[in-house]
């Protein structure tokens, strides 16, 4: 196989061309692919043939699966399979009235996967079964590209803040009773650095998003101004990758340095399924 490569964005971002998952990848393809997430953050192979279990195989091997918060916040139950979009396990249509429907909407805010869980989330890895015409676009950015830009002053500043991420706090922007007392207490606030380095090429990156609620030893008010103004300067215009969706299409991202968001599309005219797993970091980023 030899592997080509094609930008998405000047930023970050990279297609990798010539890759057929389904048919198995030695050692050498499948670390080119794992070096293209530490380096791009953002990784699309298309055409792919994929099921569940070839999924969870190829995310094993990216590291420890990062099992379903939602499904344990419920009843307790193991599952590494989420499900994005609107339709049921059983293949029905959620209209947009659904409650997991609006539920899900919280994913159209600027978010880092699982930043409110003790070990975060390290990838991302999505495959699309069925699309929308139209809408449902998700969107990237890089935290990393936009912690280059940041001046000096404003580095020294973050450079050794913690920030507390709090799953309850972003959902009660979807609606206040989104999460329920068993799956809030699942989920505890958690601190995490605000400035992360990439182990590998030592890159370093702000994290964000709209999980993060506060700022050790910042006031409520200094700390929504900071953390708007670090989220705002990372999403502007020209800085957005924005994915739109065919089917087959298989997406990784590294939820370490990029935020994304999912935009809204009709729910009661498309049906739209994707299938995403998680690998997690495997510790706080406090013990990076
Ligand atoms: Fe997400």
């Amino acid at each position: 196989m030899t592997i080509e490569l094609r930008p998405l964005h000047d930023d970050f971002g990279i297609e990798i061309l010539n890759v057929d998952i389904s048919a198995g990848l030695d050692d050498a393809e499948f670390a080119e692919i794992e070096r293209a997430v530490e380096d791009y953050s953002v990784v699309l192979i298309k055409h792919q043939n994929l099921d569940d279990d070839l999924q969870l195989a190829f995310g094993n091997r990216l590291g420890e699966l990062e099992f379903d918060h939602v499904t344990y916040g419920r009843d307790r139950r193991i599952n590494y399979v989420y499900r994005i979009g609107n339709i049921d396990w059983d293949g029905n249509h959620m209209p947009a009235s659904h409650e997991r429907v609006v539920f899900s909407t919280g994913n159209q805010m600027w978010h880092s996967d699982s930043s409110f869980r003790p070990a975060p989330a390290k990838f991302s890895i999505s495959y699309a079964y069925e699309v929308t015409p139209q809408g449902g676009e998700l969107e990237f950015v890089s935290a990393r590209a936009a912690y280059a830009r940041l001046p000096e002053s404003i580095r020294s500043t973050i450079d050794d803040l913690v920030v507390t991420h709090d799953y309850v706090f972003s959902r009660s922007k979807v609606s206040p009773d989104a999460v329920t007392p068993s799956h809030a207490e699942s989920l505890p606030p958690v601190p995490q650095r605000l400035v992360r380095t990439n182990p590998v090429n030592g890159k370093k990156n702000y994290y964000v998003g709209s999980h993060a609620r506060s700022v050790e030893g910042w006031s409520d008010s200094d700390a929504r101004v900071l953390l708007d103004d670090l989220l705002d300067r990372a999403i502007q215009p020209e800085c957005i990758y924005s994915h739109r969706w065919e089917t087959q299409d298989l997406l990784i991202w590294d939820n370490r340095c990029v935020l994304h968001h999912g935009r809204p599309f009709d729910a009661d005219r498309y049906r739209r399924r994707m299938h995403q797993i998680r690998v997690t970091c495997g510790c706080s980023s406090m013990d990076e």
